[in-house]
């Protein structure tokens, strides 16, 4: 509006910012509703019976493009029958987005990230396991926090705000499962998800 942007491709670029920006800012209303709706006990789960083998199968994908650009690898190893398990669908999807999104993020050039899913009886594990750069130890019990960052000072852009886990905590415990982190410095991370068949 001021007129800045003198030439075409300055305006696209700066155009591109809004886009993103409009884009982040969605994102986060959305993240804050889905909070405040959870906390004030009004998370509606739309539970079915599902097979969530091809379901996990199907959000890896979603990754491939953002893997290749970071030069990470994804494998997903599973068993091959299906396995199903009653839960929601779009919320299952969310969190293994959230996990796997945090996984490609945090992973240096040349790491690897792994979706493994098990088959226990009467549970089914998910893991996302990274060779990524770790949370510090002393940080570990506060992840499933809101707004916990590791890194404080990078608060802008694609690092997300923070909610993305306390969010799937709050999936995983409306479904009765659990969900814990181990994670070593320099090492990598494991988010292990643990959801119980019916
Ligand atoms: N796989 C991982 N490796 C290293 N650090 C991680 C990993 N997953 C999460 N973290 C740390 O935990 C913090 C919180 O993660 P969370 O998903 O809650 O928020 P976010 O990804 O920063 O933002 P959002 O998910 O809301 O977009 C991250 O900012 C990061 O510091
Ligand atoms: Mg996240």
């Amino acid at each position: 509006m001021d007129g800045v942007a003198e030439t075409d491709k300055e305006k696209d670029e700066i155009t591109q910012i809004i886009y993103d920006e409009s884009l982040r800012m969605g994102r986060l209303v959305n993240e804050l509703l889905d909070i405040a709706r959870m906390e004030s006990g009004h998370i509606t789960l739309e539970k079915q019976d599902i097979e969530v083998v091809e379901l996990a199968r199907k959000v890896m994908v979603k990754f491939n493009k953002m893997a290749e650009e970071a030069k990470v690898t994804l494998r997903f190893v599973s068993p091959d029958p299906p396995i199903q398990l009653h839960a929601d669908p779009d919320r299952l999807e969310q969190v293994l987005t959230n996990l796997l999104s945090n996984a490609v993020r945090h992973t240096a050039e040349g790491g690897e990230i792994v979706c493994k899913i098990t088959d226990v009886d009467s549970a089914v594990r998910f893991e996302v396991i990274d060779t990524g750069s770790g949370i510090p130890e002393s940080d570990l019990p506060f992840v499933f926090e809101r707004f916990y960052k590791a890194d404080k000072a990078r608060t802008r852009g694609n690092a997300g705000t923070g909610l993305g886990l306390a969010i799937v905590k709050n999936i995983v415990d409306g479904h009765g499962g659990d969900i814990v982190v181990q994670s070593k410095e320099g090492k990598g991370t494991t988010f292990t998800m643990t959801l119980y068949k019916p």
